[in-house]
């Protein structure tokens, strides 16, 4: 199937990490280049709401990313994901599934896809049936999992559509104060939960896809939130105790 008309690849570099798209029936961890990742999209159907919306991933370009006054001054060359291939029949459920799930301001893309340099290119690549759990596929219906895939070297880098949401798109917040930024993480919640679930589930999604993978920027984030936290409960037991 690979490199047929109909292929389609989705790269995840935010929630779809460590909630993969339905049928998907291969997912390799890998990166992409010419992007920064940031909580800098506003979130109003997921990890928010319209009147108090939350912060969630999106990617800059580079070359617009340098242009702003950004407190993490610095940013890996690299944004690491996975790469789901969604089988020929089901591309059109899945599109649709996801333009529903996704839409909030983000637009489509299409980006070269550089699977994990310690994955075997031209051998077999086994989804990790531990982590993720896996859709039903035509090679195992009941669980989802292909044992293998073949993917030749002369297919990569593998052309993938990533959700990106640009500049322009009203939810675009841009760059904030990191505290604050910890802070609007913390107060948030929406429809999928609290907004500080999906940072401490990002940070581990990138810790799990391999020691290449961490982004400083999620964290120092993640990092903050944590301490914030802390203060917080030690705040309330002085509180409880008076
Ligand atoms: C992602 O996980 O890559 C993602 C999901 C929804 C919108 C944008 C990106």
């Amino acid at each position: 199937e690979f490199g047929s008309k109909n292929d389609f690849w989705l790269f995840g570099y935010g929630s779809l990490i460590w909630k993969p798209p339905p049928h998907y029936d291969q997912r390799i961890p890998g990166y992409i280049e010419g992007y920064v990742r940031r909580f800098w999209q506003a979130s109003e159907d997921h990890r928010g709401t319209p009147s108090a919306p939350g912060r969630v991933v999106t990617l800059i370009t580079r070359e617009h990313w340098s242009t702003l006054p950004d407190p993490h001054p610095t940013a890996p060359s690299r944004v690491w994901g996975v790469a789901y291939h969604i089988p020929t029949q089901h591309v059109n459920e899945v599109r649709n599934y996801l333009d529903i799930r996704e839409i909030n301001g983000y637009s489509i893309q299409f980006t070269p896809f550089h699977p994990t340099p310690s994955s075997p290119i031209s051998t077999h690549i086994t989804s990790d049936p531990t982590s993720f759990p896996p859709s039903p596929s035509p090679n195992n219906p009941s669980t989802g999992i292909q044992i293998s895939t073949t993917i030749s070297a002369a297919a990569v880098p593998i052309t993938c559509l990533v959700y990106i949401g640009l500049p322009s798109n009203p939810q675009f917040a841009g760059p904030q104060d990191v505290d604050d930024l910890a802070k609007h993480i913390l107060r948030s919640k929406g429809p999928s939960g609290e907004n500080r679930e999906y940072l401490f589930l990002l940070e581990r999604g990138l810790q799990e896809l391999g020691s290449e993978s961490s982004d400083e920027h999620v964290r120092d984030l993640a990092a903050r939130c944590r301490e914030l936290e802390r203060d917080e409960e030690v705040e309330r037991g002085v509180e409880g105790m008076t």
